[in-house]
């Protein structure tokens, strides 16, 4: 029988300090309406200026293990995506894999901006189907506040910080879409369109990381048909309709493109999880982090199909179909 990668446990991790839109009053010209309106975000949580990305990180990913119940010494890899790695190297994910007590392995990041997630899913999906690991822990992780100009009150009022993660496991188990575990990935880039969303920095060009850049018109027009035709090909693929799909899992951007990925797939918005108002946009953070908040609230159940959604900077985008 095949084996499947099998989402065992989730974990999450928020920082303290929330910031309103009316704190976003007090530091550039926007509103409350205006932020509402355009984005559907109220409030985010931002980390403290002494906390990294892997503070993050460590404390959605120990979440994650201890409710899987596994000992770190069986964890064979740390796969962890973010966009706002503490250092340049090493990576965020060996900080998680010693915070952890993992012995040995694999552990290294992705980086595919808002998209990381769902690539760092892949990834470690493809090394269990394949059986070089069996079990591997996923986070995706952020402090996109470090990389923020928070003069531009385009971008400002966007995005936010936190973690998510998943520990996966290889079960041996059919090969049908009822089994539990993820059924497909699609990844996706188009790199002639990342002058839409970049920073203006890094350290080979200006030897700082520099701050984001969004063409927002641009990367809204896009995104919307990207996530629709990631999200039909997983749904081809798996020869599943809209309507099998109990959860829809979508990076949290903004409540409009939501909405209209929901409307393209005509799927209600009562089947869609949906953190933006109160987390913002915290990038490869986004998705772990609105699954954990479904799993914890008793929306997602065991043997519920999730279909999981992103689009990002590069571009890049993509998508997966799990049993949870
Ligand atoms: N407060 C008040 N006014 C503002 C603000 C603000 N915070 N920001 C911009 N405006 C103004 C603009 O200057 C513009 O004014 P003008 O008409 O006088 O020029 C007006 O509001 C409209 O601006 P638009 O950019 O056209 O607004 P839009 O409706 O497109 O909303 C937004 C902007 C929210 C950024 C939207 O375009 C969006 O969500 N884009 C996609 C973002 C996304 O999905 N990113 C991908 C993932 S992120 C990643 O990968 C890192």
């Amino acid at each position: 029988m095949p084996i499947k990668s099998v989402l065992k446990a989730t974990g999450a991790y928020l920082p303290e300090k929330v910031l309103t839109n009316a704190d976003l009053e007090k530091m550039v010209d926007t509103s409350d309406e205006w932020i509402q309106q355009r984005s559907g975000i109220k409030t985010r949580h931002v980390a403290a200026e002494e906390q990294t990305t892997a503070d993050l990180a460590i404390e959605a990913a120990k979440q994650a293990l201890e409710r899987s119940g596994l000992s770190p010494d069986y964890i064979d890899g740390v796969i962890v995506a973010t966009t706002t790695p503490d250092q340049t190297f090493p990576s965020v994910a060996v900080k998680v894999q010693a915070a952890l007590g993992i012995p040995a392995g694999l552990a290294f990041d992705v980086q595919a901006v808002c998209t990381g997630f769902v690539y760092a899913l892949s990834v470690a999906d493809n090394f269990i189907k394949t059986g070089q690991a069996k079990n591997i822990i996923v986070v995706g992780a952020e402090k996109m506040s470090s990389i923020i100009d928070w003069d531009d009150r385009t971008t400002c009022v966007l995005f936010a910080d936190g973690a998510g993660a998943v520990v996966l496991s290889g079960n041996e188990a059919e090969d049908s879409v009822s089994a539990q575990g993820i059924h497909s990935t699609h990844l996706y880039a188009k790199g002639e369109l990342r002058d839409l969303l970049y920073t203006d920095g890094g350290p080979s060009s200006t030897g700082q990381s520099g701050h984001i850049v969004m063409h927002g018109r641009e990367v809204f027009k896009y995104a919307v048909t990207f996530m629709a035709d990631a999200v039909n090909d997983a749904l081809a693929e798996n020869n599943v309709s809209a309507e099998d799909i109990d959860w829809l899992v979508p990076h949290q951007a903004n409540i409009r493109i939501i909405e209209a990925t929901a409307k393209k797939l005509n799927m209600s918005m009562d089947k869609v999880v949906v953190t933006v108002d109160h987390h913002g946009n915290t990038s490869a953070a986004s998705i772990p982090l609105a699954l954990n908040e479904a799993v914890e609230d008793g929306r997602v159940k065991e043997g519920d199909l999730l279909l999981l959604e992103a689009m990002g900077g590069g571009l890049t985008w993509g998508s997966a179909l799990v049993r949870f």
